[in-house]
């Protein structure tokens, strides 16, 4: 898969403003700055498309980048998609008014939201298993909703202590889950992961009527 095109579209406040449910979507989530808006970034191969920051909570609303694809360069087989920046969750800084909002809004998102068909939970792929990770992992397996994981930062570490986290994650998961997600380690910096995200997006784009 080849991206032609990939540009903001809007940012919504609520799941009912979001624009018309007419393609398939990928979401993004995770904790604050664990590196949501420079995946959605490398994806794209542009840097100023989603805006990302060293301090967190930058991202504070449900925001979709507009996205067409070709099979491979040079054809001409467009298909239109989304990708959608959420805001990251356990934000120390936040009052308790503003993560109820916050967790309502999320809510409603997954579970209202029809063409959304996979979330994609970051990691960051220096700690070893976080409970707030691991608890929102369990809500998605709740509320039904598919996801897979990717674990980020992978050249802030040695490759043996990100690859050694990974695991950990999976066998903390595997104490209660019987299958396990698909993972994918990234590095937005070295742009790695990026082959085998879009070969994921692509093989769910296939499987959409277009
Ligand atoms: P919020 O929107 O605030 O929740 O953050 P976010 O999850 O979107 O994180 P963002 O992409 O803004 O990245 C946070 C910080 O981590 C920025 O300073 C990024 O440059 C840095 N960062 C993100 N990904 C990587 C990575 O793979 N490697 C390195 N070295 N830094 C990264
Ligand atoms: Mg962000």
């Amino acid at each position: 898969m080849h991206i032609t095109k990939a540009s903001y579209l809007i940012s919504s406040p609520e799941v009912d403003k979001c624009p018309p449910a007419d393609r398939p979507e990928y979401a993004f989530i995770g904790r604050s700055n664990v590196g949501k808006s420079s995946v959605i970034n490398m994806i794209c191969r542009n840097q100023k498309l989603a805006k990302t920051s060293r301090s967190p909570g930058k991202t504070q609303m449900i925001n979709h980048f507009e996205i067409s694809s070709v099979s491979k360069e040079g054809a001409k087989d467009f298909f239109k998609w989304y990708l959608v920046d959420l805001p990251g969750y356990g934000f120390a800084k936040v009052s308790q008014a503003q993560r109820k909002q916050w967790e309502k809004m999320i809510e409603n998102y997954l579970r209202k939201r029809e063409n959304l068909v996979m979330v994609f939970i970051l990691i960051d792929g220096r700690h070893e298993p976080q409970k707030i990770d691991l608890d929102f992992v369990n809500q998605l397996g709740e509320w039904q909703i598919p996801f897979s994981l990717i674990f980020t930062k992978a050249d802030k570490e040695t490759q043996r202590v990100v690859s050694k986290n990974v695991k950990m994650f999976l066998e903390e998961m595997r104490k209660t889950w019987q299958f396990l997600p698909a993972h994918v380690v990234t590095s937005a910096i070295k742009q790695q992961g990026r082959e085998k995200l879009m070969g994921m997006i692509s093989d769910m784009n296939k499987e959409i009527p277009g």
